[in-house]
């Protein structure tokens, strides 16, 4: 080990982007966590500080998402190393962001720099997904691969784990809005029941195949017509006030598809230039200020890069 300390951040992520609940996401450049990692002369793993996360996230190292992924990696090599954890949370907890995956994988990918990278990334994904698995009690990748890998990801199947990285068009651009309400992954996925009926599978695989032909044909009218949920939307519309009203004010702002981001609250909308991406941000906000409850907007395109050393 050649460095005692090392800082890194991690994206905010979309998952399930309309129809590909649970196996599709994508990293944006609105916000990142930053996780840091400093050799201690105490023993084993310890956090030292947790910031933004308005006391809410634990201080135990098994129980918490990134310390999680960090001793899942320290077990895997056998090291017992004394090493001290800061965590910065940007992400919003219960945002539907990928807050959890974002720790989960900047603790992993942190201590895989400090130690001389033992592992691919992708043997990563699976210490990552431990880490995940704590907030929200399943084991769905679809923010952890788009978080650790960047770029927009698909995974083809869990068992053996196979992503496949699609490439979007480049003027995609993706507006977010982030009511500042929580929800629970957890229990966002305790509403969606285990069966689908047989004509919802039918209009969500096709939607699913649109989508990835769209973002390979690089046709963003395709991809907006794709972006449509059978499976979770129905279902956690509800929990999201005014969401069919939101969603309608995006695309009657020009928005190419829009839907709940992960388990919400937040909600995307794609659309092909800037101007139109804020223009759909300030509809959603109108609509959104109805009902007292204040929100952030952002716009991004794709973040192609996943988590970076800052430190
Ligand atoms: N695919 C997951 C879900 C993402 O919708 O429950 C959670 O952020």
């Amino acid at each position: 080990m050649n460095k005692s300390f090392i800082k890194v951040s991690a994206p905010a992520t979309i998952s399930n982007v309309g129809c590909g609940f649970d196996v599709m996401g994508f990293a944006t450049n609105i916000i990142s966590d930053e996780v840091t990692i400093a050799l201690s002369n105490r023993k084993g793993l310890s956090i030292k500080k947790i910031s933004g996360d308005g006391n809410k996230l634990p201080y135990n190292v098994e129980t918490n998402t990134c310390t999680k992924a960090i001793l899942s990696v320290l077990k895997s090599l056998k090291l017992n190393l004394g090493l001290e954890v800061t965590i910065s949370k940007k992400i919003g907890f219960g945002s539907g962001l990928g807050s959890s995956a974002a720790s989960a994988v900047a603790g992993a990918f942190a201590i895989n720099e400090l130690l001389g990278r033992p592992f691919t990334k992708y043997e990563l994904l699976n210490f990552a997904i431990e880490g995940e698995r704590i907030a929200s009690q399943a084991t769905h990748a679809d923010n952890v691969a788009p978080c650790l890998f960047g770029g927009f990801i698909l995974i083809r199947s869990y068992n053996p784990i196979d992503l496949i990285e699609l490439e979007p068009p480049k003027n995609l651009f993706c507006t977010v809005i982030h009511p500042q309400i929580e929800i629970k992954t957890s229990e966002a996925r305790k509403i969606l029941g285990r069966t689908i009926p047989l004509k919802a599978g039918v209009a969500q695989w096709g939607n699913v195949g649109a989508l990835v032909a769209g973002i390979l044909s690089k046709d963003i009218n395709l991809i907006g017509r794709s972006v449509q949920d059978e499976v979770a939307e129905p279902k956690r519309a509800a929990l999201i006030p005014r969401y069919y009203e939101i969603k309608n004010a995006a695309l009657e702002s020009g928005a190419n598809g829009c839907n709940i981001s992960g388990s919400g609250p937040a909600i995307f909308a794609f659309s092909k230039n800037e101007n139109t991406a804020w223009q759909i941000g300030k509809a959603m906000k109108k609509v959104i200020e109805k009902e007292k409850i204040k929100s952030k907007i952002y716009v991004s395109r794709i973040n192609k890069n996943g988590p970076r050393v800052i430190g």
